[in-house]
């Protein structure tokens, strides 16, 4: 048998489980042998996803509302024993306006709904997990997270202060022998993307030329990077913020990467 990534006897919780990357994620940690509970906003969607993923658990709040997340996460740690693992899903896009033209209100949202979120959920898992010296987090961020879109200054200031505080829990909490990284994703082709792509806000062919690997990415292939981070095999990995975007953040040429791909061949 060949050897795998093995997560028996780990308790996982996935917020922003209810759908696209989250709910993939509880699906493969399922899958890889962890007791998993997820949580979301949408407490109707809940129950499908649970079935969809195995979750042995669901619970429902908003991650943006720090009651909400202290009674999630001592809700999802009293249904499955204990917490070893969490995965910051929950997520909101931004506008696509220019920030002049962003209501302030909305900007807070989104900036609440990404970073706060990711930081009161991480608040919350960490107390558990300092008191057994043993945990692993990985946190959501996006390419958005790494260099500058236009019409996107909440979402993208939110996924880059989810990056500097990846990298300091990792380091508040490495000799606690908590391990704290970020995957950031790409276009990946989940329900929020293909409604924008149905509403040609995004041009698909205009992406995947931009992209080195000339694609979208799969829900499957952030489910496997989040679960490759989770376990031991990333046993010396912390602090890390790992884009699985095929290639976009490596790429700063000017133009398509296409252009040159097809005239080189
Ligand atoms: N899809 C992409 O192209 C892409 C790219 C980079 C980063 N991301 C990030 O990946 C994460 C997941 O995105 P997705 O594309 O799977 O989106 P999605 O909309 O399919 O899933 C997000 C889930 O989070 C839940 N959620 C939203 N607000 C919440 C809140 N306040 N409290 C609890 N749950 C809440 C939603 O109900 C939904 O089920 C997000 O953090 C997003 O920013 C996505």
């Amino acid at each position: 048998m060949r050897p795998a990534i093995d997560l028996s006897g780990r308790r996982a919780l996935v917020t922003g489980g209810a759908s696209g990357i989250g709910e993939e994620t509880a699906r493969l940690l399922t899958e890889l042998g962890a007791a998993v509970a997820i949580a979301d906003i949408e407490r109707d969607r809940l129950g499908e996803a649970q079935e969809r993923t195995g979750a042995a658990a669901a619970v429902a709040g908003d991650v943006a509302d720090a009651d909400d997340v202290e009674r999630m996460v001592a809700e999802a740690a009293a249904a499955l024993g204990g917490l070893d693992l969490v995965f910051n899903s929950a997520g909101i896009g931004d506008d696509l306006v220019p920030l002049h033209e962003q209501a302030v209100e909305r900007w807070q949202r989104v900036v609440d709904v990404n970073l706060r979120g990711t930081y009161l959920v991480c608040r919350a898992a960490g107390r558990i997990m300092l008191e057994q010296r043993r945990g692993a987090i990985v946190n959501v961020s996006s390419i958005v997270g790494l260099g500058g879109f236009p019409g996107r200054t909440a979402y993208g200031v939110a996924k880059a202060g989810i990056n500097h505080l990846t990298r300091t829990l990792a380091c508040e909490w490495g000799p606690a022998g908590i391990r704290v990284n970020a995957i950031a994703p790409a276009y990946t082709l989940t329900p929020m993307v293909r409604s924008l792509l149905d509403r040609q806000v995004f041009d698909p062919g205009r992406l995947e030329r931009r992209t080195p690997l000339g694609r979208l990415g799969e829900t499957a292939e952030m489910a496997q990077a989040a679960a490759f981070l989770l376990s031991d095999w990333a046993s010396y990995i912390t602090g890390a913020v790992l884009p699985v975007d095929g290639g976009w953040s490596a790429y700063g040429a000017a133009g398509d990467v296409d252009a040159i791909r097809h005239e080189g061949a």
